[in-house]
Formats: C-alpha cells, sequence, structure tokens
C-alpha cells in the first residue's frame, strides 16, 4: 500500500517549453488511476520523470519519503516499477526466464518459484507457454508478460505506458481485468497511461487528463467517462 504525492513537476526536453508545467497530483493506496490524453500530452513523460528517467523539477513523495534527486534503481527498490510502452520483455528468453529474471532482486529459492507459480494462477496463457522464446509471443502475451515480471517483484506503485496499445479489444478486457483485480487484492497503487479511453475508465477509480502540461480534469472516472463534453475537447473523441 502506498501513496504517490507529485508536487509541482516540470520536465522541458533540451531548450523547449515545459512539457509538464508545475504538475500537482496526489494519488492515495489502492487507486487505480486512469491517466488520460491524447498524444503528445506529457502521459509518458510523466510516468518517466517518476522513475527519475528523465530530469524534472519539483518534488516526487513516495509515502512521504522524498525521491527527488535518487537514482531509478532506488526507487525501484523502493516499490515504483514501471512498465514501459512497447511490452519489454527479453525476446531470446522464455516466458519462465523473463519472470525469474523479474524475481531475481526479490525472491529467493523456493520463494522465487511460488511467485512464479503465482504469475501463472494471474496469467494463465503464460503457465500454457511457459518454455516458449519471448518473440514468439503474441501481442497480447508478450503484454502479460510485461505486466507479471513487473508484478512478480511485488511493487507498490505500479506505472504502465499504454498497454492495450495494438491489441484486440478481448486481449484489452482480459489484461485489465487482471490488473484491476490484482490492483483491488494487493492493494496495489496503479497509475494506467491510456489512450484507450473507455478501457482505461472501466477498470479505474478516477480519471486524470493531461493537456498542454497540466491537469485540466481530475474526476471519479465513471463521471469523466460520463462527459462527451470533456471528451470531445481533450481526448479527440
Ligand atoms: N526525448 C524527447 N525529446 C524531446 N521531446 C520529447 C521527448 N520525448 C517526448 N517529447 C515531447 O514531449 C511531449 C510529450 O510527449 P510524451 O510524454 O511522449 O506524450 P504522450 O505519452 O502523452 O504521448 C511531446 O510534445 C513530445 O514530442
Ligand atoms: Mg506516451
Amino acid at each position: 500500500m502506498s501513496t504517490l504525492t507529485i508536487e509541482d513537476l516540470t520536465v522541458a526536453y533540451g531548450d523547449g517549453a515545459p512539457v509538464l508545467d508545475g504538475l500537482d497530483l496526489h494519488i492515495g493506496d489502492g487507486t487505480v488511476l486512469a491517466l488520460l490524453g491524447a498524444n503528445g500530452a506529457g502521459k509518458t513523460t510523466l510516468l518517466r520523470a517518476l522513475t527519475g528517467l528523465v530530469p524534472a523539477g519539483g518534488r516526487v513523495l513516495l509515502d512521504g519519503a522524498d525521491l527527488t534527486g535518487t537514482a531509478t534503481e532506488d526507487r525501484v527498490r523502493g516499490g515504483l516499477a514501471l512498465v514501459p510502452e512497447g511490452r519489454s520483455t527479453v525476446v531470446e528468453l522464455t516466458v519462465e526466464e523473463n519472470l525469474r529474471l523479474g524475481a531475481l532482486w526479490r525472491h529467493r529459492g523456493a520463494a522465487r518459484r511460488a511467485a512464479v507459480a503465482e504469475m501463472y494462477e494471474l496469467f494463465e496463457p503464460l503457465a500454457r507457454r511457459r518454455h516458449a522464446p519471448g518473440h514468439t509471443l503474441s501481442g497480447g502475451e508478450r503484454q502479460m508478460l510485461a505486466l507479471a515480471r513487473a508484478l512478480i517483484a511485488r511493487p507498490d506503485v505500479l506505472l504502465l505506458d499504454e498497454p492495450s496499445l495494438g491489441l484486440a479489444p478481448l486481449v484489452v478486457a482480459q489484461l485489465l481485468g487482471v490488473l484491476r483485480e490484482t490492483a483491488s487484492r494487493r492493494g496495489l497503487t496503479v497509475l494506467l497511461a491510456e489512450q484507450n479511453v473507455t478501457g482505461a475508465l472501466s477498470v479505474a477509480d478516477r480519471g486524470v487528463v493531461l493537456s498542454l502540461g497540466e491537469v485540466v480534469a481530475d474526476r471519479p472516472a465513471a463521471a469523466l467517462a460520463a462527459d462527451p463534453a470533456l471528451r470531445h475537447a481533450y481526448l479527440g473523441f
């Protein structure tokens, strides 16, 4: 269980105008937050800034502890996990090897085997393909593996960048369903960046819309989903 507090977060690339401009956001324990916004709104930049992969002004607090200036690996050890866009599995390794790799620093021996088995329970398609090399997996299986590899390290805060991109609707529903269930069961705090607004809001507690580096809407997910004017203004449909 963890809370994430973002204060006055500002990111600019090179000499350009800020991509995120004084962003404030508080994400409570066990909340699934859908991070929405048109292409280029700054969703990926926010997730990368939270993990320390891009330099940022302002402060990021995890359970009140200031992460500002700390290295990415320390943030990961502190409980943050990022699943970047593009299904980052190691394609030369099998499903099982990928999972064991994800569990490496967190679990040992029997605990590691138990953690791998738990992921197979959550993601049944992965259990069937445990000895398959990463490059032979379908897009959906690969995204499941990327998610499982993050979850196996038992993060407190999970940052997901467009997990549904390019996947069939049925696969998206399955993936987001497992995410919602796991978040509820473990009290996981989730930041789900998505252009799939309907899918993201269907599993989220709360939705935040980014536009031009700022938060332009912050509401319960159901209220946001029911507001066509807002969707039209900021999300392009
Ligand atoms: N490495 C980079 N260098 C320069 N500009 C970048 C870089 N990454 C992203 N940007 C710019 O920052 C803005 C936000 O991008 P991004 O965070 O990827 O948005 P989103 O994930 O919401 O599509 C865009 O205008 C994009 O062109
Ligand atoms: Mg992005």
